[in-house]
């Protein structure tokens, strides 16, 4: 389900002449190591990931993706030093304070993707909150993985379908997207990683079974619509297959 955005795009100046990816995963890595390298402490590197979102979900926009999920805070998260956890917590209520109604203007959809139980009551109401604003936008439809792992979704799906009571020769994988928190949206093409480890880390287990996987060595604060270009690149000259074969060599 790619869009080719000079197909799409006719009347529009091409700002990425390929293949596009309709929906972009990001772990954001690399703040701590962004922040040591200045000698400054590990939050303001969070500080300057969060600053970094801006830019790059606006290229995402001109470049015609229409999903992203980032992953900004993972179950495994919580075992962080608490006063990085509760700097990582903040910054969510900090996010949505302050873009909220600028992602609402440019048509920026805002999903929770994650467990929302474990964290306050306020926050739980804020994101919904910012969930029922942003529910009619379609420019771009933002995931914020927060208090999020793949596993753990997984088992909720699982929970949710024999709560549900589905007799098990009904389940099938539509099933189990349908009960993922993703439901309704498109596959990840392309996942990012920054940072430069290899590691899908818990991140869109299920969903990213066929994505390009693009590792970059660039500490995430310094991904810049530049580094997005290159990466959509790399993901334009791939060729997926989807576990079949090329044309040219059907027998
Ligand atoms: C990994 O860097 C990054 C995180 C665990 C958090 C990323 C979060 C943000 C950029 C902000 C989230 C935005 C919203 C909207 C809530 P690291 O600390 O593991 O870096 P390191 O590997 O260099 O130590």
């Amino acid at each position: 389900m790619d869009t080719q955005i000079a197909d799409m795009n006719t009347d529009q100046e091409v700002l990425f002449p390929g293949r596009v990816p309709q929906h972009i995963g990001i772990i954001m890595d690399g703040n701590g190591r962004w922040a040591k390298a200045r000698g400054l402490n590990r939050s303001d590197g969070h500080r300057q990931g969060v600053e970094n979102l801006r830019q790059i979900l606006e290229a995402c926009g001109d470049f015609g993706v229409k999903f992203v999920t980032i992953y900004a805070f993972s179950t495994e998260n919580w075992r962080r030093p608490r006063a990085e956890v509760q700097f990582l917590l903040r910054i969510i209520d900090y996010y949505i304070d302050r873009e909220l109604q600028a992602l609402h203007e440019k048509g920026v959809q805002l999903r929770h993707v994650g467990d929302p139980s474990e964290l306050s009551p306020r926050l739980q109401r804020k994101i919904q909150k910012a969930i029922d604003l942003t529910r009619d936008n379609t420019k771009l439809v933002l995931n914020v993985a927060f208090n999020y792992g793949g596993r753990a979704e997984i088992v909720k799906a699982v929970q949710d379908i024999i709560r549900d009571g589905i007799p098990a020769e009904d389940v099938t994988e539509a099933t189990i997207n349908h009960y993922l928190y993703t439901s309704g949206q498109p596959d990840p093409d392309l996942i990012i990683r920054t940072g430069g480890e290899m590691r899908l880390s818990n991140f869109l287990v299920w969903q990213s079974t066929y994505a390009e996987f693009y590792s970059t060595p660039t500490y995430w604060p310094d991904f810049d619509r530049e580094a997005l270009y290159k990466a959509i690149e790399f993901y334009s000259s791939r060729e997926r297959r989807f576990g079949g074969v090329r044309e040219d060599q059907k027998p």
